[in-house]
C-alpha cells in the first residue's frame, strides 16, 4: 500500500522518527486476563519487522499497581531482537532503572506529569518528589550508558485539575532536560486537546528546550490528536509516539481513550511525502492480527479501509 506525494510540504519536516508504545503503553490497560507473556513477545517481533526503529516494550512499576507489566523482565528476555531498534523500559525510579539494566533494556524512560494531582495518583508523589526520584535514577542509567527519555503527561489539561498552564509544562521540560533526559515526550494525556492549545504549549516549552528534543505523545480522545500532531509538525517537532492499532488510554485518567494510532499517522506522515522507515502494509497486518488476539474491533480506521484490497484475514 502506498499512500505518498512527494516532496513534504515546505513548512514540514522532511523526515519523523516514530516511538512505537503499544505494547507499553496500550498493554498496560487491556486486561490482564487477555495477556500473555508469549503474545506480548509476538506482538513486539512483527513490530520488529516493520521498520520501526523505538519500540517500548516494558514497563518496571510496582506490580501491585500496573499488574499487566509485571513479566517485563521476561518479555526483554524473550523478544527477538533486531539490529538498529533500540528496545526500550519505562521506570518510575532507581528500582526500576536497575530492572532495565538487568534485562538489558537499550534505554529507560523517567515519567512525571505537569499536573500535581495526576503526579499524586499516577506515581504517588509530587512533581518535585518525582524529580528527586529521577537524580539518582538517571545517575544510574548514565554510569550504564544508557540514554535516558523523559515523559511528562497532561501537557495541555488534566482529568482532575483542568486547564494547564503551558509555562508548568515549560517549567517540568526545563527541568527534565536539565537532569539529562534527551528527549522529552509531552503528553496529551487524556486527549482533550486542540491545536491551538497544543501550538501555545509548543512555543512555551521551546524557550526552554529546543525543538529537536522534544517528542509529540497524544490520545485521541475527542478525534484531535491527528490535528493535534500537525499542528506539531508545523512547530518543527519531528518524533511522534503511537500505539499499534489505537491501543491505550491511561489507567490513571479515567475517559481517556487510546493512544493515537501508529498506523493512522503513519498513513498521514506518507500521504505528507513526510520519511519514516516504516512499513504501512505491514503494520496494518500486525494492526489487524493484534485486534483479532484481543477480541475487539479495529482501532484504526485505516486497517479498515484497505483491509477488503491488502489483506488477508
Ligand atoms: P509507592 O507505593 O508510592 O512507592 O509506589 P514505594 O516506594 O513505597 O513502593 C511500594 C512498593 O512498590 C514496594 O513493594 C516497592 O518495592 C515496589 P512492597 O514493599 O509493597 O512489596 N516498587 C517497585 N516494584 C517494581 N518496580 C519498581 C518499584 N518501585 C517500587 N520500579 C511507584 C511508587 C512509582 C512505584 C508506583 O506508584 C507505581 O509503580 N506506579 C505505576 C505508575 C504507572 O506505571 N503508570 C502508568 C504509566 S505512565 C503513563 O502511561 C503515561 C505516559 O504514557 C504518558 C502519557 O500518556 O501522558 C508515560
Ligand atoms: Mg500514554
Amino acid at each position: 500500500m502506498s499512500t505518498s506525494s512527494t516532496p513534504s510540504h515546505k513548512n514540514l519536516p522532511q523526515k519523523v522518527r516514530l516511538v512505537e508504545v503499544g505494547p507499553r503503553d496500550g498493554l498496560q490497560n487491556e486486561p490482564e486476563d487477555n495477556l500473555t507473556t508469549q503474545f506480548k513477545i509476538e506482538l513486539i517481533d512483527q513490530l520488529s519487522r516493520s521498520g520501526l526503529k523505538q519500540i517500548e516494550v516494558a514497563s518496571f512499576v510496582s506490580p501491585k499497581w500496573v499488574p499487566q507489566m509485571a513479566d517485563s523482565a521476561e518479555v526483554l528476555d524473550k523478544i527477538t531482537r533486531r539490529s538498529g531498534i533500540s528496545y526500550a523500559a519505562l521506570t518510575p525510579n532507581h528500582k526500576g532503572v536497575q530492572a532495565a539494566i538487568q534485562g538489558k533494556a537499550d534505554q529507560v524512560a523517567v515519567f512525571s506529569a505537569a499536573s500535581e494531582e495526576f503526579t499524586q495518583r499516577n506515581i504517588n508523589c509530587s512533581i518535585a518528589e518525582s524529580l528527586q526520584r529521577f537524580e539518582s535514577a538517571i545517575a544510574i542509567a548514565k554510569q550504564h550508558n544508557l540514554p535516558v527519555r523523559g515523559y511528562i503527561s497532561t501537557v495541555v489539561g488534566c482529568p482532575y485539575s483542568g486547564d494547564i498552564n503551558p509555562e508548568q509544562v515549560a517549567s517540568v521540560c526545563r527541568d527534565l532536560f536539565d537532569m539529562g533526559c534527551y528527549e522529552i515526550s509531552l503528553g496529551d494525556t487524556v486527549g482533550i486537546g486542540t491545536p491551538l492549545k497544543v501550538k501555545r504549549m509548543l512555543e512555551a516549552v521551546a524557550r526552554y528546550v529546543p525543538i529537536t528534543q522534544l517528542a509529540m505523545h497524544f490520545h485521541d480522545t475527542y478525534g484531535q490528536a491527528l490535528a493535534n500532531i500537525y499542528a506539531g509538525l508545523e512547530e518543527s517537532v519531528t518524533v511522534i509516539d503511537t500505539s499499534i492499532a489505537g491501543l491505550g488510554g491511561c489507567p490513571y485518567a479515567h475517559g481517556a481513550s487510546g493512544n493515537v494510532a501508529t498506523e493512522d499517522v503513519l498513513y498521514m506522515l506518507d500521504g505528507l511525502g513526510i520519511e519514516t522507515g516504516v512499513d504501512l502494509d505491514s503494520l496494518v497486518k500486525v494492526s489487524h492480527w493484534l485486534c483479532q488476539e484481543l477480541n475487539r474491533p479495529n482501532g484504526s480506521k485505516v486497517s479498515l479501509a484497505y483491509s477488503s484490497e491488502t489483506i488477508d484475514i
